[in-house]
């Protein structure tokens, strides 16, 4: 495969990622078919955190077997702004009603969680019976917050800049069909 200029090495191919999201939607699906009796009329909201999640969501949707309605939200990051201060925005607010929903994000990579921390206190806040998070990538960021992990996981990794398969670059090779991590000799005198 051709790797991008920009990247120093591919951590995750395309293969590597479909064959592990397929089998976590498996394990997820067994996970709310078990569920069932307590799950209201036996559907799950699928939420998608745009922009990120979109090949992760699309690869995740395909091999998600227990029945599920669909919606999105585009969240604006901190980051490029301070790294820690401030709180993320609800930019596009979902679509359906939260009230009652078993809701199961998903979401392209948990580093801070201070994303997930929002995200999840506005849901419950709206009367969602349960979120539960699903994450392509697992960050190990010493700063996580208190009481944000991702109920399952693709891939854990160490705390490092990556970009590819939804991750973006100055919001740009989203479309890399790979995750890799980012040479920063190349990035300083980087022109588009
Ligand atoms: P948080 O720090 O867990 O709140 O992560 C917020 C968002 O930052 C994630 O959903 C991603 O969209 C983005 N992000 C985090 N780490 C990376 C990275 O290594 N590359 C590109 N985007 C990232
Ligand atoms: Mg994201």
């Amino acid at each position: 495969m051709n790797k991008h200029p920009l990247v120093k090495e591919i951590i995750f191919t395309n293969e590597q990622i479909t064959t592990r999201t397929k089998a976590v939607a498996a394990e997820i699906s067994t996970f709310y078919e078990q569920q069932t009796t307590e799950i209201k009329e036996h559907t799950v909201l699928i939420l998608g955190l745009l922009k990120g999640c979109v090949p992760f969501y699309a690869e995740f949707l395909k091999h998600f077997g227990y029945e599920c309605e669909t919606d999105f939200m585009v969240v604006s990051s901190y980051r490029g702004t301070t790294k820690t201060s401030g709180e993320p925005k609800i930019v596009l607010d979902v679509n359906t009603t939260l009230k009652d929903k078993d809701i199961l994000i998903v979401e392209d990579v948990i580093d801070s969680g201070l994303t997930l921390k929002y995200i999840k206190a506005y849901l419950i806040g709206k009367g969602a019976k349960t979120v539960r998070i699903v994450t392509l990538i697992d960050k190990n960021n010493p700063t996580r917050v208190a009481g944000i992990q991702a109920d399952w996981s693709c891939f854990k990794m160490e705390d490092e800049f990556i970009l590819g398969f939804g991750l973006d670059y100055q919001e740009r090779l989203r479309n890399l069909p790979y995750i890799g991590t980012i040479d920063e000799e190349q990035a300083k005198n980087w022109k588009w």
